[in-house]
């Protein structure tokens, strides 16, 4: 038997569960998940829409919860396989290609326990829409994950780079983004996202910054397995709920309820 790709494919879910970058997002869902089975270990039903390659759901189906992955690149869901086949959990992970439009035609409504949407309401169309389809997936009692890229510190990473122009451009623009050059089609501000989850009927409960300092400094300060990495991680969680670090990260990481009724 070979065991080595297993034992990699842990090293490598514990590296990212670690990550100084986004230790504050595994952070929030371990307690959630911890919350949701209350020492008992429930088996959660997590949906990740726009999962790409697994980076979120492989590590939770290796937790033992059942995940099932909304995503429209095919490309993205023959990473995610292969990663769940080498983490040896395929059986708990579940793969529609969809976009998150499509995401009622291919999960039932009020099924998942808890919804994770990281990185992808930057992208969509509608982003109110959006969330009232991520809302209406969601249990009763269930919460849903977000993440965003956040318009102060791209406005703030541009500035510091000397790209003033940029910068002032992200500032005024009404969705952040430089009009006909962007990868993104907005960015949020944490009062901007709050509103638009308050207008699907879910109640947010805590918002973090994600990525306060961590995406500004060399990435050789930033790795996880060294004492530099751990220092970084340990200040990236002590400011990430506080004002004014939580609104300059660089991403804005929320989680909201889904009221029983
Ligand atoms: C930056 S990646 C994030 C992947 C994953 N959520 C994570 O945090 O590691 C954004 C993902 O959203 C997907 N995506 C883009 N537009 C989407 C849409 N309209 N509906 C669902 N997923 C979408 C992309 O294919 C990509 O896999």
């Amino acid at each position: 038997m070979v065991d080595l790709p297993r034992a990699s494919a842990a090293k490598e879910s514990a590296e990212t569960t670690r990550h100084p970058r986004i230790a504050v997002v595994w952070s929030v869902l371990s307690a959630e998940i911890e919350r949701f089975g209350a020492g008992t270990g429930a088996t959660l039903r997590i949906l990740d829409v726009g999962g790409g390659s697994g980076g979120f759901a492989v590590p939770l189906a290796e937790l033992g919860h059942d995940v099932t992955v909304v995503e429209p690149s095919a490309n993205a869901l023959a990473s995610l396989r292969q990663r769940a086949a080498d983490a040896d959990v395929t059986d708990r992970v579940v793969a529609h290609q969809a976009d998150l439009d499509e995401l009622l035609d291919v999960v039932d409504p009020g099924t998942a326990d808890l919804v994770l949407c990281h990185s992808v309401l930057e992208m969509v169309d509608y982003p109110d829409t959006a969330l009232d389809i991520l809302a209406k997936v969601c249990a009763p009692g269930g919460a849903v994950s977000i993440l965003v890229a956040n318009r102060i510190a791209a406005v703030f990473g541009k500035a510091l780079s000397g790209q003033f122009g940029t910068a002032l451009d992200l500032l005024v623009h009404v969705d952040g983004v430089v009009e006909g050059r962007d990868t993104m089609k907005r960015r949020f501000e944490t009062a901007t996202l709050t509103a638009l989850v308050g207008g699907s009927g879910l109640v947010t409960e805590q918002v973090h910054g994600v990525g306060v300092v961590g995406d500004l400094i060399p990435a050789s300060a930033a790795q996880s397995d060294t004492g530099a990495g751990e220092a970084l991680r340990e200040f990236e969680l002590a400011t990430a709920a506080r004002v004014p670090f939580r609104d300059m990260a660089t991403r804005i990481h929320l989680l909201a309820r889904k009221p029983m009724r």
